[in-house]
């Protein structure tokens, strides 16, 4: 199974805390239940399958009234993609891999969608899903069609996390060394693929990844680059482990765009690496 995002995809996709209200049409539904039955079967950086269901506004009508809450900061939805995973790091990063695919599976079908890690509540969320202390639900996501006009809400939440903006390519992409920048004119076949790692969404903006290229440009090395006393990390989980696995989906989508062969590795190169960065995975790609 092998997904390719457009970059236009990847790039317009925006988080959509305000939705029109109104259920999803049975086809859209029907779609998005055949996009879970692919993703359930892509193989994730680490090889792990975490849960992911759909909750959807009309059987939530029918049967399950219970107000599935955000603190406001979500209205309108017509539904949401629920998560579980055990807390270790590893299957972290592949719920995030596999939840992105969604994410932009949907924007390319033209419903909105917003990552949630913190501002839900998770006891609401909890249903039937078969639970115990070593599982935790690291996001949930509201999806839908996104209303014209906008809430105060939606204005405070990008303001609170400076969303329209992103780092610099010289923040987060390294060559050989932490020491020497990546510009995106030696970036070669990179180049594309490096600037929709940077355009991702990522927990709070805080954009905690940081790759670098080995010389020959064949192994991309990925490495967060943890915040300090990170809010988000209060759930039980690493939070920033979502963004590794949404790093980890844009690599890999675009490279299938790129028809670029590539493979998932463990390689970590054992450098001098900045405090606080933790290395998560290589890409490998074939020499052409
Ligand atoms: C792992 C993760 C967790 C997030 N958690 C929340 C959240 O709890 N509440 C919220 O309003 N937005 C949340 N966001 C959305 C981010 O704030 C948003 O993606 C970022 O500011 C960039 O904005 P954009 O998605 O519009 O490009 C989360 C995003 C990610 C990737």
């Amino acid at each position: 199974m092998m997904f390719a995002f457009n970059p236009e995809i990847i790039s317009h996709r925006r988080s959509v805390r305000t939705y029109d209200g109104r259920p999803l049409d049975d086809e859209d539904l029907t779609e998005i239940g055949s996009i879970l039955g692919r993703i359930a079967s892509l193989s994730t950086p680490f090889g792990n399958a975490p849960l992911i269901r759909i909750i959807d506004k009309k059987s939530r009508d029918i049967g399950q009234a219970k107000r599935l809450g955000t603190y406001g900061v979500i209205k309108g939805e017509s539904g949401f993609l629920v998560s579980v995973s055990p807390v270790h790091d590893h299957d972290i990063v592949d719920t995030g891999f596999l939840l992105e695919h969604l994410v932009l599976s949907l924007a390319g079908m033209g419903i909105g969608t917003c990552w949630l890690g913190g501002t839900f509540k998770r006891q609401d969320f909890l249903g039937d899903l078969p639970m115990d202390d070593s599982l935790v639900i690291p996001a949930v996501i509201p999806f839908g069609r996104p209303k014209d006009r906008t809430r105060v809400m939606d204005g405070v939440m990008r303001k609170m996390a400076g969303s329209d903006s992103r780092k610099e390519w010289s923040e987060l992409f390294f060559r050989d060394e932490f020491s020497s920048v990546l510009t995106r004119e030696s970036a070669g076949i990179w180049e594309e693929v490096l600037e929709m790692v940077r355009l991702g969404p990522s927990a709070s903006n805080k954009q905690p990844w940081r790759v670098l290229l080995s010389d020959d440009d064949r192994i991309a090395h990925l490495y967060i680059q943890q915040t300090p006393r990170y809010a988000g990390n209060s759930f039980g989980y690493n939070m920033q482990m979502l963004d590794a696995g949404i790093a980890l989906c844009h690599v890999t989508s675009m490279l299938n765009h790129l028809s670029v062969s590539y493979q998932m590795t463990d390689s970590d190169p054992g450098l001098d690496i900045p405090e606080g960065a933790v290395y998560v995975k290589s890409i490998e790609i074939e020499k052409r």
